[in-house]
């Protein structure tokens, strides 16, 4: 007999990295989860099939800002349709996990030219907010727990020489999360957010980080090191600790947090 659904969950950027480690821990016959990223996954859809999970895993480009908007009216009809479909089994959680994220362009304010500089704030931040609108207003009514977890970076926290497009938008997505907590202040059906840090992790980011030139990010050498001295975490760890943090009882409790603390 098929196990019903009741729970629906997105995350962005699950083709590598993070998003992957994320979306491989989400997987479950009992929920239904949505991946967004350019490239396909073929660990993750092997793992659906092999588990019995329900996997839709779409293939966009966040850098598009009006395929983006397209993509997060798709999402809202397809969250609304999962919360009127579950009336036998209703759905009893509904999250988003912003994840997707990109660490260039590096380099000093002067050298960016503007796509880059653009793609970056749109993929960073951008997306993540009209995702999260249209997550929020498709599950309004759904009287569901609505869980959203930003993946942030101390790098929204603490200026770097060279990241100012990095840093930049990731402390506006901080600051998305608390001006979302306080659209729902007091509200009984307020969602659970929590703009996250996810620590120094093993992924492609950090290999982009490590070949920048020196003129461009005066730390490098402090990222090679690390590399160089086995400091960075393993994603499928950290995701776990995530996943637990993001199933807890305090998720929100904590608008902004760094999964080192906890
Ligand atoms: N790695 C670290 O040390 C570290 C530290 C702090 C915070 N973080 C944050 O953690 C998150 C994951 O980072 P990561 O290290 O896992 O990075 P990663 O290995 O570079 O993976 C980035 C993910 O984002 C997706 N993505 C990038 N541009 C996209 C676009 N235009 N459209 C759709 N998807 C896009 C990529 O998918 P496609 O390329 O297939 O589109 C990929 O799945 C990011 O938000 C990052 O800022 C990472």
């Amino acid at each position: 007999m098929a196990i019903p659904v009741t729970e629906v969950a997105i995350v962005t950027g699950a083709s590598r990295g993070l998003g992957e480690a994320l979306a491989a821990q989400l997987l479950a016959p009992a929920r239904r989860l949505i991946c967004i990223a350019r490239s396909p996954n073929a660990a993750l859809a092997a793992q659906a099939q092999a588990s019995g999970a329900p996997l839709d895993y779409r293939l966009h480009d966040l850098a598009d800002a009006e395929a983006t908007a397209r993509l997060a009216q798709a999402l809202g009809e397809t969250l609304r349709e999962a919360a009127a479909a579950g009336t036998a089994s209703p759905i009893s959680r509904f999250v988003l996990v912003n994840n997707a994220g990109v660490i260039e362009p590096i380099g000093r304010i002067e050298s960016l030219a503007a796509a880059p500089l653009a793609r970056a704030l749109q993929v960073n931040l951008a997306a993540a907010m009209l995702l999260t609108a249209a997550f929020l207003s498709a599950t309004d009514a759904a009287g569901a727990d609505r869980r959203i977890l930003n993946i942030s970076s101390g790098a929204a926290r603490h200026p770097l020489a060279g990241w100012s497009a990095y840093c930049s938008s990731k402390a506006a997505l901080d600051m998305f999360t608390r001006c979302i907590a306080a659209e729902h202040a007091g509200r009984p059906d307020a969602p659970r957010v929590c703009s996250l840090a996810p620590g120094v992790l093993d992924t492609g980011m950090q290999a982009t980080i490590r070949t920048a030139a020196p003129a461009d990010f005066p730390q490098v050498e402090r990222f090679r090191k690390l590399a160089a001295e086995g400091a960075l975490a393993s994603p499928a760890q950290v995701a776990q600790r995530i996943v637990a943090y993001l199933e807890g009882d305090d998720f929100g409790a904590r608008e902004i947090d760094d999964i080192r603390d906890r």
